[in-house]
């Protein structure tokens, strides 16, 4: 199935939880790391519930999916929050300039994509975050039950059940794509979520050098 056509049916699916409206587990564990009244971006931010919340703790935000039903969902949430909102596909450059935002924050949206295309992505991240900003991901662990019954198509990266292209992560490749170009705040694999039942999802937050 199309990535695209996967994701718009997803959010109708997702819009049926409760989980969906509020902050993720995450959020509210880093937000206090975060540079106060920041600039952030969040990147695959979906039905848009940690923009939100982060718009509701004096961030500056900018919320981005390419699933517009999702973006839309958020933004008729919104009430008075001042949210910018994007249509942004990571697999393109990213649409903002060097060292534009405090803060890039994503929440389980770096790993549809293979090894060259999440090399970019990382890279187009390090090129819009300031220095001393930071970098707050939540990733998919290749310890998730879901790789014993998915297809492998390169190291990492998988055909899953479903039908879309999903990569799962071990700590060792994130350290790659980090390199030397972020002070390490948080890396483990102690991630989890209201969606999922585990508990061993990898949070990364490092401030850029
Ligand atoms: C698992 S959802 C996470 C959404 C939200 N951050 C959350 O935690 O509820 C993955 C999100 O990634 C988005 N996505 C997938 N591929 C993308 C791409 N190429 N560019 C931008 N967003 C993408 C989907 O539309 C979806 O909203």
């Amino acid at each position: 199935m199309k990535s695209h056509d996967y994701w718009q049916k997803q959010h109708q699916n997702y819009s049926t939880y409760d989980w969906i409206t509020k902050p993720t587990i995450f959020a509210e564990q880093i937000v206090n790391l975060l540079p106060k009244n920041g600039k952030l971006i969040d990147l695959g931010a979906g039905q848009g519930q940690d923009s939100r919340f982060f718009a509701q703790n004096n961030f500056q935000v900018t919320s981005t999916d390419f699933t517009q039903d999702a973006l839309d969902i958020s933004r008729n949430k919104s009430n008075n929050l001042e949210i910018d909102y994007k249509n942004v596909d990571l697999t393109k450059p990213l649409p903002f300039d060097d060292s534009s935002f405090d803060i890039v924050y994503s929440h389980l949206s770096l790993h549809y994509f293979d090894n060259i295309t999440t090399q970019n992505i990382f890279n187009e991240i390090h090129r819009i975050l300031k220095k001393n900003g930071i970098l707050a991901i939540l990733v998919n662990t290749i310890n998730d039950p879901e790789v014993a019954e998915s297809e492998k198509i390169e190291e990492g990266y998988f055909l899953s059940p479903v039908g879309i292209k999903k990569r799962f992560f071990p700590v060792k490749y994130l350290r790659q794509l980090i390199g030397d170009r972020y002070q390490i705040e948080i890396l483990d694999e102690n991630g989890e979520t209201y969606k999922d039942s585990i508990k061993n999802l990898i949070r990364f937050v490092g401030k850029k050098i």
